[in-house]
């Protein structure tokens, strides 16, 4: 029996079911590390935090979430990376430009999280909460709907920890894949035709010798539509208007793909045969 199959007939028992006490240590107290907080704690996990006047001492949580801005972790790292080793570390970061909120201040094919991976190596290093606001997170709604956190990250086992604490917690989370960013899309290694959405038998040529590859995200914006507004959810900022666009790709014509983009201003965007550069997330 192999080990993908073993692990596949096993269901798994968290922590929270065994009655052991997850425990967390947060980086910042402020809107999100206060939110994570609430959630983790209703969650029975055991929760300190850390502040940027503390003195370096021990970080107790097995799980440590750096709650904090991008410009941040750069001390933290500096401070605390040998105390970080074998522990699962959560970036929350979204590295915006905070000064124009237009662009990243990491590279299109890199993210926080990953320059993070990079500098703890030893580190179990996860993307998550990033996409929630903190009033969704302490509210665990987002209107109807019950608040969802996305984890990412390339340890299945310290995404399934950080998915039953958030769970236990009261609020839905799913794991979203790996850290890393570069976009993909299935190509046919016969015909050599892209296709998307992903398919596991290439639709020209029908040949099921299909394999992600990566597209450099460069293309012309089709369409463009810009958020201002979605339903009323307590904390959901929508005051920047937020782009969403078609993009058809260089790689080959007609393949089109959805997303938002960096390279083109809000104002660019609306230009006929404008261009840009998809991006995954942050
Ligand atoms: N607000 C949201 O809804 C939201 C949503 C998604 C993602 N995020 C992301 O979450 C992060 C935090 O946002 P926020 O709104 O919670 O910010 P915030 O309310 O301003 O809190 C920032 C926290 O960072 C702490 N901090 C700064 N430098 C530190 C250091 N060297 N060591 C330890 N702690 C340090 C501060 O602690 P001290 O008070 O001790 O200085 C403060 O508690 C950002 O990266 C943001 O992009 C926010
Ligand atoms: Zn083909």
């Amino acid at each position: 029996m192999s080990t993908i199959f073993e692990h596949s007939q096993t269901t798994r028992t968290s922590n929270w079911e065994r009655g052991i006490v997850t425990t967390v240590t947060i980086f910042g107290s402020g809107n999100m590390g206060s939110a994570i907080d609430t959630v983790l704690t209703a969650g029975g996990a055991s929760v300190d935090h850390i502040g940027s006047a503390d003195p370096p001492g021990p970080v107790n949580g097995d799980i440590v979430i750096l709650a904090v801005y991008y410009a941040a972790l750069k001390d933290i790292i500096g401070k605390y990376a040998d105390k970080l080793a074998g522990k699962i570390v959560v970036d929350i970061t979204n590295p915006m430009n905070l000064e124009t909120f237009d662009s990243l201040v990491v590279p299109a094919d890199s993210s926080s999280a990953a320059e993070l991976a990079t500098a703890l190596p030893s580190s179990r290093v996860l993307k998550a909460f990033n996409t929630n606001f903190a009033g969704t997170l302490n509210a665990k709604k987002v209107g109807l709907m019950t608040t969802t956190v996305l984890v990412a990250g390339d340890d299945a086992d310290a995404k399934a920890s950080l998915i039953d604490a958030v769970q236990a917690g009261g609020v839905e989370a799913i794991d979203v894949g790996w850290l890393n960013r570069e976009l993909l899309f299935d190509r046919c290694g016969d015909c050599g035709r892209f296709h998307d959405p992903p398919a596991p038998i290439c639709p020209v040529c029908w040949s099921t010798n299909v394999e992600p590859t990566k597209v450099e995200g460069s293309g012309t914006i089709h369409m463009a539509i810009f958020l201002h507004q979605g339903p009323p959810a307590e904390g959901v900022d929508y005051s920047t208007p937020y782009p969403v666009v078609v993009v058809e790709l260089d790689e080959q014509p007609g393949l089109r793909s959805t997303g938002t983009v960096v390279g083109a201003s809000n104002r660019l965007v609306r230009a006929p045969g404008a261009v840009g550069r998809l991006i995954v997330a942050v």
